[in-house]
């Protein structure tokens, strides 16, 4: 039985998911993408787990699509297979929030998986790029679409056009990750702030995870009349209720997640 390329560990109500394919930098290759899309699945049945950590092994967080097994494919083999999208998306159909925790390159699909996220913490060592037009492809899992929405289209256009790395601090500067973590604490800031959102109420948190990145499909009027639709439905929670006895009781919320 070959060692799991990408590990699932049950810490609390997170589940803590990690590339580990350290020599490769943690290409994903589809063995990859096949285990992370399973533990991701897990991660969703499983009614502790309230939210997810991403993280990588060793100098890389991932360092995109295993160019190795790209090598020999052809145009039908790419398009009947759906290679690269297949499964790489899994990660924005889940309704539990995945905080990806970028220790290190976070490269081609690697910068794309970190962005399918629903934030990034990262550590100084981390760089992100989009280097696939050095290797004879373009991004392929979103690549041009979210960096643009995230960082805006001249910083997106020249990483896609010219394969260039961002550090950290520009990283953070231009709002691609939320918050720089030291390197040591990465992992464990990381599970601290999925345990406070797996310790709230979980329909809330997932129609608040839903109304935000509507926000990137929809014009303005649209996302606030679908966001009021959703505030108002949180009337109707007993979690609702729960969070308001609480804060005028001045105690901890217990919420049931109903
Ligand atoms: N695929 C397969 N193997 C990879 C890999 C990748 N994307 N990135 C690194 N590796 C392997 C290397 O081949 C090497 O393995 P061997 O020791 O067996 O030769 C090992 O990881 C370590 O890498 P390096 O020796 O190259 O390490 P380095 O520090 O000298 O360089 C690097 C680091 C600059 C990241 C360099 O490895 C590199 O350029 N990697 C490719 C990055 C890239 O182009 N990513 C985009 C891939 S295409 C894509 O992702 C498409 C998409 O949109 C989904």
């Amino acid at each position: 039985m070959p060692a799991p390329v990408v590990i699932l560990e049950k810490r609390g109500l997170v589940g803590l998911i990690t590339l580990n394919r350290p020599d490769a930098l943690n290409a994903l290759s589809t063995r990859v993408m096949d285990e992370l899309t399973a533990h991701i699945r897990t991660c969703e049945a499983d009614e502790q787990i309230g939210c997810m950590v991403l993280t990588g092994t060793g100098r890389a967080f991932a360092a995109g699509a295993d160019i190795k097994e790209m090598a020999d494919k052809g145009y039908a083999d790419a398009l009947l297979e759906d290679f690269i999208t297949r499964n790489w998306e899994e990660a924005t159909r889940c309704r539990k929030p995945i905080i990806a925790a970028v220790n290190g390159l976070a490269l081609g699909g690697g910068c794309e998986l970190a962005m399918m996220c629903d934030f990034i913490l990262c550590s100084e060592a981390a760089r992100f790029g989009q280097p696939e037009v050095k290797v004879g492809v373009m991004p392929g899992a979103g690549g041009t679409q979210r960096l643009s929405r995230s960082i805006g289209k001249s910083k997106a256009m020249e990483m896609c056009l010219t394969g260039r790395m961002m550090d950290a601090a520009e990283a953070e500067r231009c709002g691609l990750v939320s918050r720089i973590v030291p390197a040591e604490g990465l992992v464990e800031e990381a599970l601290r702030v999925a345990t406070q959102i797996a310790e709230l109420s979980r329909p809330i948190i997932y129609m608040t995870k839903e109304a935000v990145n509507r926000s990137f499909e929809v014009p303005l009027s649209e996302g606030v009349r679908f966001e009021r639709r959703l505030a108002h439905t949180t009337f109707a929670l007993e979690d609702h209720k729960e969070g308001a006895a609480a804060f005028a009781a001045r105690r901890k919320p217990v919420y049931k997640h109903r």
